[in-house]
């Protein structure tokens, strides 16, 4: 990135970051976007400048608190420090110190004060079944408090799958009428960052887009920014080539599985979901843990009508059946690398177990985390 006048060291402070490690998150976010350089240093400025942090109000529905652990477990350059420096969190009702009446109130002055101002989150599923009994909050319907939040706000983003679709409450019989954010504010625009957990690189990347450029990225017509969901998880897959090959996982274990085979026959839903884990993964972008790269099938957490509706172990929709122009060769992973994939393997069965879960291990994104 070329330099400019830009003084960051007010920033290095705040953020408890390097100036190297926030530039390098900055141009990895304007990247992943498709943006270069130039984005990269706005975005930076953005996040300098005090003036520019939106109020947030963020309500929690019918869900596990998954997106916002997610947010709070990475690691260097922590997101949640930049996240939580980069907007004024005004509500959040499993965050606030505060509790009961006094946060109600303080919550509808910063609505009042900032109308058309504040950023909406909504974490969590909607119910709908029996005028929305089944989730209050401070006294109130998670459907009244949706709607009274949403009434003036100037963006409104649904964080997770729960919010942006039901996750898994929807699932059937959906004996409380759960559903998302967007189906339930139909006349407004929701932008979605499905996950179960999101990647919470795709909240702040959508956050940044925000508080850079005064509105919400492109988004599809599911409102999932194209930056982030734009391809099938298969498209970019590196076991893709085991795919087209033919060449099968059949069973936890054995020898395809400890070879770093496709797992398209224990049931993988990459070929039908549309998520960048193959390009982001988790635990701090990088490290190879996502499911696929941790040897559990791709279950569609983040895809509406394949997550927690399909069966694990049904096969997937193929969308994609031709192979694109640039694959690397087959990797056949024998000899030294073996063992790690033995472990990956049971890893990825243990993960099964415990679908759900949060992945395993953290990297750190700043291992090289020298000043500039
Ligand atoms: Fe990867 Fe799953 Fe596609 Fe196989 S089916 S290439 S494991 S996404
Ligand atoms: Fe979810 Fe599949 Fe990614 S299970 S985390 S969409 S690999």
């Amino acid at each position: 990135m070329a330099d400019t006048d830009f003084d960051f060291s007010a920033l290095e402070t705040r953020l408890g970051v390097s100036r190297r490690t926030f530039l390098k998150f900055c141009a990895g976010v304007a990247a992943s976007i498709g943006l270069g350089d130039r984005a990269a240093y706005a975005m930076a400025e953005a996040v300098a400048d005090p003036k520019r942090r939106p109020p947030v109000i963020w309500l929690h529905g019918q869900e596990c608190t998954g997106p916002t652990e997610a947010l709070l477990r990475s690691e260097q350059p922590s997101l949640a420090h930049l996240i939580l420096d980069l907007i004024s969190l005004d509500y959040h009702q499993t965050l606030d110190a505060g509790a009961g009446h006094r946060v109600e109130e303080i919550k509808r002055q910063v609505m009042k004060e900032n109308q058309g101002k504040y950023l909406l989150v909504v974490e969590g599923a909607i119910p709908l079944a029996q005028n929305g009994i089944f989730c209050k909050i401070g006294g109130q319907t998670m459907t009244d408090a949706t709607r009274e939040a949403a009434k003036h706000a100037a963006a409104i983003v649904a964080y997770g799958s729960c919010a942006s679709w039901g996750g898994v409450q929807s699932a059937a019989p959906n004996p409380t009428g759960a559903v998302g954010a967007p189906q339930f504010l139909t006349d407004k625009t929701v932008v979605t960052i499905p996950g179960c957990p999101p990647n919470p690189a795709n909240f702040i990347g959508t956050v940044l887009f925000f508080v850079t450029y005064g509105r919400l990225p492109p988004i599809d017509d599911k409102g999932r920014p194209k930056w982030a969901y734009g391809r099938l998880i298969h498209e970019n897959c590196y076991r893709r080539p085991h795919f087209d090959a033919g060449r099968f996982a059949t069973e936890f274990g054995d020898e395809g599985h400890r070879k770093g085979w496709c797992l398209y026959k224990l049931g993988c839903k990459g070929p039908e979901t549309y998520n960048n884990c193959p390009s982001l993964e988790y635990n701090n972008i990088g490290g190879g843990v996502w499911p696929v790269g941790v040897g559990h099938p791709c279950f569609g957490c983040s895809e509406q009508g394949t997550g927690f509706h399909k069966p694990l172990f049904s096969l997937s929709e193929v969308k994609t059946h031709t192979p694109p122009n640039a694959f690397p060769d087959i990797d056949d992973r024998e000899g030294s690398s073996s063992a790690t994939l033995a472990t990956a393997a049971v890893a990825g069965a243990a993960l099964g177990a415990a679908l759900g879960a949060s992945a395993v291990a953290g990297r750190r994104l700043g291992d090289s985390d020298g000043e500039g």
